[in-house]
């Protein structure tokens, strides 16, 4: 079967950063890609192609076969200059790190099974008290800053890094540093995040810095062992074995990393999503117990993680295209959240939503191993900022990350009125 070559603008679009940073032209396109084309054959200019997979049951299928749809080799979409950086930097590998999302199994099963009974909500019980006395001084915080803040960058990007950091063990000195280095590495596209110096190289130089910190980390940590994720990690064995120096470094990147960006991507879809439905807000102030399925409609709303690749080990047919082993799929969350056969009404904000089937933490052996965790900081930050602030509105206008993996808002200003 013949691939059919779509026009050039709508490739360049899907791959364009900055149309992640407009919601709006991102659903009219990703809702005209599902009605006409789900599974749709892209060349973008700069990048090597793929099947882009808008639909939320195909990227379902795909996500179930694992050991027909691989991790390796391919995993985010970057341009073609970043990858032969990659290559550079690492002698010929395209991996700089190798970390769960990297692996397929047998690695990913014994990795993923070093820490995921410490991501599971019994252990996580013992995390619940130190997360709300952090979303208490965000919110203490707030009610020094003279009703006007940027919710974003004020709030939403630390409160999650404050968890995540605790949970790995990074002494909050530090802290500063790390957001800087996930900002680049998640935001690299976006010209207010990149590193000074614009070379492609830039992402190289980011993995490298998180290396250098981590290894001093592991080395610690074998030395004096703690109760934190770190410890875990620096001490695991496999077969017998530690862990490899560069498994063990990428464990730490991808804790730091996918644990936080995203979370407070989340944080401040939500609340902008809570203000543009002023209903939903009054809904969930009047029944707090609507938290819980209201944190997940956000997460199905903001979609942090905006796809992910799986590489084809052996031909498929998939919704009426073949495609040929080798070939690289890009699942779009977002839009398969979107999906009009997946959700009724998926562009309602809607609390009450049941059942929310959403893709946002991805699907099958992948599922975001922090899930639970992500959900309980976001639960505890709304409880304490509806209990204490009684009014939201926005006070100018928000703006979103040009990123094409994972994006945001970036600026959120907004007024608000403390209680009592
Ligand atoms: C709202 C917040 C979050 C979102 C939307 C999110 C989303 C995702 C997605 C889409 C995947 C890939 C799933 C797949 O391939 O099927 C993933 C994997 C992962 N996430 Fe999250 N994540 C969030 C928060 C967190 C947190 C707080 C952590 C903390 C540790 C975390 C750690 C991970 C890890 C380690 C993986 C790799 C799992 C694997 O490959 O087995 N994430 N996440």
């Amino acid at each position: 079967m013949e691939r059919i070559i779509g026009d050039k603008a709508t490739d360049n679009a899907i791959a364009d950063p900055k149309l992640y940073a407009d919601p709006a032209a991102f659903h009219a396109l990703f809702a005209r890609l599902r009605r006409e084309e789900p599974v749709r054959w892209t060349q973008p200019d700069d990048y090597r192609p793929f099947w882009t997979v808008s639909r939320h049951a195909d990227i379902m299928e795909v996500e179930r076969q694992p050991e027909i749809f691989l991790n390796d080799p391919r995993l985010t979409l970057q341009t073609i200059e970043t990858e032969e950086a990659v290559l550079r930097f690492t002698g010929g590998d395209s991996h700089m790190i190798r970390s769960l999302v990297d692996m397929d199994n047998p690695d990913h099963r014994n990795y993923r099974g070093l820490t995921q009974s410490w991501f599971a909500p019994p252990n996580l019980k013992k995390l619940e008290a130190d997360i709300g006395d952090l979303a208490k001084m965000y919110v203490d915080r707030m009610a020094g800053m003279n009703g006007k803040c940027d919710f974003a960058n004020d709030v939403a990007v630390w409160y999650p890094l404050r968890v995540i950091m605790t949970v790995l063990g990074v002494p909050p000195e530090d802290e500063a540093f790390m957001l800087k280095l996930t900002q680049e590495l998640f935001g690299a596209t976006d010209p207010e995040l990149k590193r000074e110096e614009h070379s492609a190289d830039e992402t190289s130089k980011t993995v490298e810095d998180f290396f250098n910190y981590f290894s001093a980390m592991v080395e610690d940590r074998r030395k004096n062992p703690r109760d934190d994720v770190a410890t875990v990690i620096a001490n695991a064995t496999i077969d017998g074995k530690p862990l490899g120096h560069l498994e063990a470094i990428s464990y730490y990147i991808i804790v730091a990393t996918a644990g936080h960006d995203t979370t407070s991507s989340t944080t401040s879809g939500g609340l902008l999503a809570l203000m543009e439905n002023p209903d939903q807000m009054a809904k969930l102030r009047a029944n707090p117990d609507l938290l819980p399925g209201a944190v997940d409609e956000m997460i199905r709303w903001s979609t942090p993680v905006k796809n992910f690749f799986r590489t084809a080990k052996s031909d498929y047919m998939l919704n009426g295209q073949q495609i040929k082993a080798g070939d690289n799929l890009l699942m779009c969350y977002w839009s398969a959240n979107r999906d009009e056969d997946a959700f009724d009404k998926p562009e309602t904000f809607d609390i009450e939503r049941k059942p929310n089937k959403h893709l946002a933490f991805g699907y099958g052996p992948h599922l975001c191993l922090g899930q639970h965790l992500a959900k309980m900081e976001i639960r505890t930050l709304y409880k304490e900022l509806l209990s204490r602030i009684e009014h939201f509105e926005l006070d100018g206008t928000p703006a979103f990350t040009q990123a094409n993996f994972v994006s945001g808002l970036k600026r959120l200003p907004i007024r608000y009125k403390m209680a009592g």
